[in-house]
C-alpha cells in the first residue's frame, strides 16, 4: 500500500498528517461543512438549487435508508480525488426505531446501566437502518427550569446524575474501549450543547444566559467533563452566549476549558446555523468575521449555514492561517479514521425488520419504561386487583395517543408507530373482564368543547374506577417548545374538576416531558403515576404498575415546583441568609406553602425501605461510608440510595446539599444490603471558587443517604 493515509496499520495521527498534506484548501474547507437532505428550506439542503457535494465532511438528517446513503457515500469514496468518506449525523436522542424513554425519564430510573444498553441498541439501529455514524446526543445540560421545552432532552437538575448518564450514553454509543468505535453498529457521541444553553432566562429558548464562573463549574460543566472523560469524540457548541460572549465564538470555553483543561482531542460542531446567528447576537454580520470567530475559538465543523465557505478567501487574504485551518480539519479527519470509515465506508443493506425492534430491543424498552415511571401518590388504592374492577372510565386527551409516549425527538420511531401502544389498548389487555368506556373529555389545547367534558363526567359516573390520561402531547416539549405556564394544558384542569365531582376513585396517568404543577392532581386523585414520555411500551409498563406486576422504583430527577412563580427551585440551591424566613410571606394573597411540591429524589414503592445509620471512617487519604438498607415490606423492590454531601462551613457559600453518588439496589422482602461510598477529598469535598479554581478546605461535612440517615465527619486536610 503506497497511499499512506489508506494504510490501516499506521497510527491515526500519521494517516491524518499524510492526508492533510495532499488536500487543497477547497477540500479542507469542505470537510468542515455539512449538508442536509430533505430538511426544511435551509440553504445547505441538497436539492435542485444545491447539488450534493461529494467532498462534504458530513450529511445530517438523512432518512432515506442504508441503500441510498451508501450510494451517496460511494460518490464520496470512489468518485473524488482523495476518497474521503462522509460522516452521517442524526438526532438520535432516545432511540431510532425502538422508542425508549426520553432522557429525563431515563434519569428518573437512576439506572445508567439501562441507559448504556438502550444507547447500544439505538446505535446499532441507526447505523444499520440509516447508515448513521454520529448521533447528536446526549444532551447533558443540567436544567433548573421546567418551562424550557428542552428540559425533556437532558438528565434533570443534578450535575452528578447527569454526568453518570452522560458517561453511560457515551459507552453505549461508542463502546467501552476506544477501538470499539470502529466496530459495526457503533457511532460517535456528541455532547451538547456546550454550554449553559439550559440557563436561558425564564426558560425562553435561545435567550440570554448570564453565567458566573461558579455556576458554570458547579452545575453546567460537570456533565460535559464526565462525558469527555468517558471518551466522547465530539461536542456541539451552543446557541446561547456565555456572559456576553456567544458560545460558538467562546475561546475560553471551547479551547481553554475543553481542550487545555480537560484534554479533549475530538472535534466540535456548531449548532444549526449558530455561526451565522452571530449576526442575531449583534456580534458581527460579516461571514468572514463570523468564520474567524468560530474557528479560532475552537469550533471545527459548521452545522448547515454554509458560512465556512469563505475559508478559501480568508486563507488567500492571510487572515486565516493554514495551521488554524489544518487543526480543525485534522480533528474531523481523526474521528473519521477512528470510526473506521476509511476501511468500512458502507453499511450492510438489510431490511429494517432484520436490524431494528428485535424482540430483545422491545423487551429492553419495557424494562426501561418500568424503571422510569414514578409513583407520586398512593392512598392505598394501588395495586389494583384486575378481577375486582368491573367498570373503568378511561378519560383524558391522551387516552389514545401514541405520540405522547414516544416523545419529542422521536427520530424514526414516529414514522413507525407500530411499535408503540396507547392506554386504551393496554387497559383492554390488562382488564379483559372490565367494561371500558373511553372519553377524551377535552383536547390538549383549549378547544372550548365543554360538552366533551360533560360526556367524560357521565362516563366516570358510570364507572368504579377512573383513569385520567392527562399531561402533554409529544410535541409540547422539545426545542422551541417553551411554556409560560406548567399547568395541565387546555381544559384538562376543568375536566379534572368534573371528574373529582363524581366522587369516583381517580388515578392520574401523567404523560409529559417536563415537571408540571400537579398540586391539584395530588390533592384530588387517589393515586398519581408520572410516566414522563417513557417510550413505545410506556402504557404497558404503567398498567403493570397499576396491577402490581411491577413495583415502581423511579425517583424524580428534578424538583417539582408548586407553581410557575417558584421557578427556579432545585435541591442543590445555595444556603441563604435568614434560613428561618419563609419563601412566601403569609400576608400575600397568593401565598404558597414553603418548599417545592415534590423534592428531587422523591418516588414511592409498594414496599418500604429502612435505612440504618450512615457510618463514615477514614481510609488513608479518603473516607469510606456505608449504610445498610432493609426492605421492610412484603414485596421485592428496588431502591435508589442517593448520597448527599453538605459542606457545613466554607469560605464561599455552598449548596445546602449535593449528590456525590448513587446506587440502585434490589431487595427481597426482609433482605438487607449494605451500600458503600468512597469519598475522595479532592473530588468530593472540594468546590470551585469565583475564579473557577478548585478549593479544598479543612472542615466539617455532613453525609446523608437518601435524606433518611445522616453522619457528620471532619476533614483535617490532606
Ligand atoms: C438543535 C440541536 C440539533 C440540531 C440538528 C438544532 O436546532 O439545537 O440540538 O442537534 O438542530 O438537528
Amino acid at each position: 500500500m503506497n497511499v499512506r493515509y489508506k494504510d490501516p496499520s499506521l497510527p491515526v495521527d500519521v494517516r491524518v498528517k499524510d492526508l492533510l498534506r495532499r488536500m487543497t484548501v477547497e477540500e479542507k474547507m469542505c470537510q468542515l461543512l455539512q449538508q442536509t437532505i430533505g430538511k426544511d428550506a435551509n440553504p445547505e439542503n441538497i436539492g435542485p438549487d444545491n447539488p450534493f457535494n461529494p467532498l462534504v465532511g458530513s450529511v445530517l438528517s438523512f432518512t432515506e435508508g442504508a441503500k441510498a446513503r451508501n450510494a451517496y457515500q460511494r460518490a464520496a469514496v470512489e468518485k473524488t480525488r482523495l476518497g474521503i468518506p462522509i460522516l452521517w449525523g442524526y438526532d438520535v436522542i432516545h432511540g431510532w426505531r425502538t422508542g425508549f424513554p426520553v432522557s429525563l425519564a431515563q434519569a428518573g430510573s437512576f439506572n445508567p446501566d439501562l441507559t448504556e444498553r438502550l444507547s447500544r441498541v439505538a446505535a446499532r439501529e441507526c447505523w444499520a437502518d440509516g447508515g448513521v455514524n454520529w448521533s447528536f446526543s446526549p444532551m447533558v445540560e443540567v436544567c433548573h427550569d421546567p418551562r424550557w421545552g428542552r428540559v425533556v432532552e437532558g438528565y434533570g437538575e443534578d450535575p452528578y446524575t447527569a454526568g453518570a448518564f452522560t458517561a453511560a450514553v457515551v459507552r453505549g454509543y461508542q463502546g467501552r474501549k476506544p477501538s470499539d468505535l470502529a466496530k459495526p453498529g457503533h457511532v460517535a457521541a456528541c455532547l451538547k450543547h456546550f454550554v449553559g444553553y439550559s440557563a436561558s432566562e425564564a426558560g425562553r429558548d435561545y435567550s440570554y444566559t448570564d453565567l458566573s464562573e461558579r455556576a458554570l463549574r458547579e452545575w453546567y460543566l460537570p456533565p460535559f467533563e464526565a462525558g469527555v472523560r468517558a471518551g466522547a469524540r465530539t461536542l456541539m457548541s451552543s446557541f446561547n452566549d456565555i456572559t456576553g460572549t456567544p458560545a460558538v465564538a467562546n475561546r475560553r470555553i471551547l479551547t481553554d476549558v475543553l481542550r487545555e483543561e480537560w484534554g479533549f482531542d475530538g472535534f466540535v460542531v456548531s449548532d444549526w446555523g449558530a455561526v451565522s446567528q452571530l449576526k442575531d447576537q449583534g456580534y458581527s454580520d460579516d461571514p468572514e468575521e463570523q468564520t474567524l470567530a468560530a474557528l479560532l475559538a475552537g469550533n471545527d465543523m459548521d452545522m448547515c449555514d454554509g458560512v465556512f465557505q469563505c475559508i478559501p478567501a480568508l486563507v488567500a487574504s492571510g487572515r486565516l492561517k493554514k495551521a488554524d485551518l489544518d487543526r480543525a480539519v485534522a480533528r474531523v479527519l481523526t474521528v473519521k479514521f477512528e470510526l473506521g470509515l476509511f476501511e468500512n465506508p458502507y453499511v450492510p443493506e438489510r431490511p429494517t425488520a432484520e436490524t431494528c425492534q428485535l424482540p430483545s430491543d422491545r423487551a429492553l424498552a419495557l424494562d426501561c419504561a418500568r424503571e422510569s415511571i414514578a409513583l407520586l401518590k398512593n392512598d392505598g388504592l394501588l395495586p389494583l386487583d384486575p378481577k375486582k374492577v368491573r367498570r373503568i372510565a378511561l378519560v383524558g386527551p391522551l387516552a389514545e395517543s401514541y405520540h405522547a409516549h414516544i416523545g419529542s425527538w422521536s427520530a424514526m420511531v414516529a414514522a413507525d408507530a407500530t411499535g408503540a401502544s396507547n392506554y386504551l389498548e393496554q387497559v383492554r389487555a390488562f382488564f379483559p373482564k372490565a367494561k371500558i368506556a373511553c372519553e377524551k373529555g377535552c383536547g390538549i389545547v383549549d378547544d372550548g368543547d365543554f360538552d366533551a367534558i360533560e360526556r367524560a363526567g357521565a362516563a366516570a359516573e358510570a364507572a368504579d374506577l377512573v383513569l385520567f390520561a392527562c399531561g402533554e402531547e409529544g410535541w409540547q416539549t422539545g426545542e422551541y417548545k417553551s411554556r409560560v405556564d406548567i399547568d395541565l394544558p387546555g381544559l384538562q384542569d376543568a375536566l379534572l374538576t368534573r371528574l373529582v365531582a363524581t366522587g369516583k376513585p381517580l388515578v392520574a396517568l401523567v404523560t409529559t416531558g417536563r415537571p408540571l404543577a400537579i398540586g391539584r392532581l395530588l390533592d384530588h386523585c387517589a393515586a398519581v403515576l408520572y410516566l414522563w414520555q417513557s417510550g413505545a411500551r410506556a402504557a404497558e409498563a404503567a398498567m403493570e404498575i397499576l396491577v402490581g406486576l411491577t413495583n415502581p422504583s423511579a425517583k424524580l430527577p428534578m424538583t417539582f415546583p408548586r407553581a410557575v412563580g417558584q421557578i427556579p427551585v432545585y435541591y442543590n440551591a445555595h444556603s441563604r441568609s435568614r434560613s428561618w424566613a419563609k419563601d412566601y410571606t403569609a400576608d400575600l394573597e397568593d401565598a404558597l406553602p414553603d418548599g417545592p411540591l415534590l423534592p428531587f429524589g422523591f418516588g414511592l414503592s409498594y414496599t418500604t425501605f429502612e435505612y440504618g445509620p450512615v457510618k463514615v471512617s477514614r481510609r488513608g487519604g479518603a473516607f469510606a461510608a456505608s449504610v445498610a438498607v432493609t426492605n421492610t415490606g412484603k414485596r421485592a423492590g428496588k431502591e435508589t440510595v442517593l448520597w448527599y454531601l453538605t459542606d457545613v462551613w466554607a469560605t464561599y457559600t455552598q449548596p445546602v446539599r449535593r449528590v456525590v453518588g448513587f446506587e440502585k439496589i434490589e431487595l427481597a422482602p426482609g433482605e438487607t444490603k449494605t451500600v458503600r461510598l468512597r469519598i475522595d477529598p479532592l473530588r468530593d469535598l472540594s468546590y470551585p471558587d469565583t475564579e473557577g479554581r478548585r478549593v479544598l478546605e479543612a472542615g466539617e461535612f455532613r453525609l446523608s443517604a437518601s435524606l433518611h440517615s445522616e453522619a457528620r465527619f471532619r476533614f483535617e486536610g490532606l
